[in-house]
């Protein structure tokens, strides 16, 4: 007989039927004759039960003490049982254990640290498996966008030589001899792509050795980031705002049982699936936290506090825009009809989350150019490249990184980015 997932067989046309289907032991108790044994598949739960009268004692008996995650294949008919948890049970005509599993590690109520030690243990639970899907959907529906969209996907390298966001969260590797990092961002390559293809996105790995542990920052992080040659500012957020809305309604569409099963409120999310979202300038936010008590004057960095605090005016993603040319990489545009600030833009995700985005116009003088990388402290020679893309035919152009960790996070509701990754790296975090 054919097996089949845990999710189909728990279904109204299936009373009746006989099924087969295979998993692993979540939850078991034996009453009487009786063996309740849960069995998870990546799908579902189900609830099967294994009668001593028809399937021996033998079998009965050693499932009183079968360990939890053991694997199991099990053959039988489907029953409506309002007392099952999903209301349907699996009355067993075969049972077979297929790999036994000695005092699993995680009974519940261990600590984090513990925890994480067993993460490739602690995965198994349908909570992960929810939040796996989750992103799953988020990063299909960002591919199925720019797809849509006439945008090229590429593959820039992750072995690099120069810093793209600031030396302090680099990490180096030896490449033969010869230092190099980490990529923190594919960004400078995808502008050398653009002048091939005019519209490029990549997903790939980035990197930031971040000192602190925070709810929202990982050492290793996907990131998806577009690129356009005769893009304005304004140009790359509605490009933003598009897919960030597209993201939420294929997952409000396809992912809406994981995202309630979650905890999620999806009323709050609902407003994020309708673009445009609203704007401010960096002028503004500084203005609204002030008029809130907070202690910030015009020219320093908003942090994450700053952020949750802002996200209270807002049902939806905002962009904050020109920021203080001092605060922002090298390589963004200086607006030209405010020498103090940057064509640059963050988007904001509400509910306390803060940024997801950040992005905006990029320098495309080259004497300009050339001045803010030692401006900032950098080696132009550790440019020449890039600074050649200012020589042969510039054209203006802009672009974004969006964190799909930070996105995911949102999206599906957590308190904590860690989740959002089978293996988080953060610091203190290699193994497993
Ligand atoms: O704002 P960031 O540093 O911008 C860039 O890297 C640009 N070069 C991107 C571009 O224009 N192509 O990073 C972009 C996004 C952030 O908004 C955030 O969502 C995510 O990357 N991010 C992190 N996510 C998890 N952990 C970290 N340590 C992150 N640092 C940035
Ligand atoms: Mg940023």
């Amino acid at each position: 007989m054919e097996y089949r997932s845990i999710a189909d067989v728990m279904n109204k046309d299936m009373i009746g039927a006989h099924v087969c289907i295979r998993g692993w032991i979540y939850r078991r108790s034996v009453v009487g004759g009786k063996a309740f044994i849960r069995v998870r598949d990546s799908s579902g739960v189900i609830q099967v039960v294994v009668d001593s009268g028809r399937l021996g004692e033998e079998l009965v008996n050693e499932l009183k003490n079968i360990g939890l995650e053991a694997s199991v294949m099990a053959c039988g008919t489907v029953r409506e049982e309002p007392r099952a948890p999903g209301g349907y049970e699996l009355e067993a005509e075969s049972f077979k254990i297929t790999g036994y599993s000695r005092d699993f590690p995680i009974k519940g109520g261990e600590g984090l640290e513990y925890l994480l030690d067993n993460r490739h243990l602690w995965i198994r639970s349908p909570r992960f498996a929810k939040i796996l899907k989750v992103k799953h959907t988020v990063l299909e529906a960002g591919r199925e966008y720019f797809t849509s969209n006439g945008w090229w996907e590429v593959n820039p390298p992750i072995l690099t030589a120069s810093a793209c966001e600031g030396g302090a969260t680099l990490f180096p590797v030896d490449y033969f001899g010869q230092k190099a990092y980490l990529s923190q961002s594919a960004q400078l390559y995808l502008e050398a792509l653009i002048y091939v293809l005019e519209k490029v996105w990549s997903l790939t790995p980035s990197f930031r050795a971040e000192r602190s542990r925070t709810r929202r920052h990982l050492a290793e992080y996907w990131h998806l980031e577009p690129e356009a040659a005769w893009y304005t500012m304004e140009d790359m957020m509605r490009v933003a705002e598009e897919l960030v809305s597209h993201i939420v309604r294929r997952v409000l569409e396809e992912r809406r049982g994981d995202l309630i099963d979650l905890g999620r409120n999806i009323e709050r999310l609902k407003p994020a699936a309708e673009p445009p979202y609203p704007r401010i300038r960096y002028d503004e936010a500084v203005e609204i936290l002030q008029k809130k008590g907070v202690n910030i004057k015009w020219g320093d960095d908003l942090g994450a506090d700053e952020e949750r605090i802002l996200t209270m005016e807002f049902e939806k993603p905002f962009f904050v825009t020109h920021f203080p040319r001092q605060i922002k990489s090298f390589y963004m545009k200086v607006d030209p009809s405010n020498p103090n600030v940057v064509l640059g833009f963050d988007l904001l995700a509400p509910e306390g989350y803060g940024e997801i985005i950040g992005g905006g116009e990029r320098e495309d003088n080259y004497d300009v150019l050339y001045q803010k990388i030692v401006e900032q402290g950098l080696n132009p020679d550790d440019y020449k490249w890039y600074l050649d893309l200012r020589r042969y035919g510039s054209v203006p152009h802009s672009g974004f990184g969006l964190g799909v960790e930070r996105a995911t996070m949102w999206i599906a509701g957590l308190d904590h980015i860690r989740d959002t990754l089978p293996f988080p790296r953060f610091r203190g975090r290699i193994y497993p």
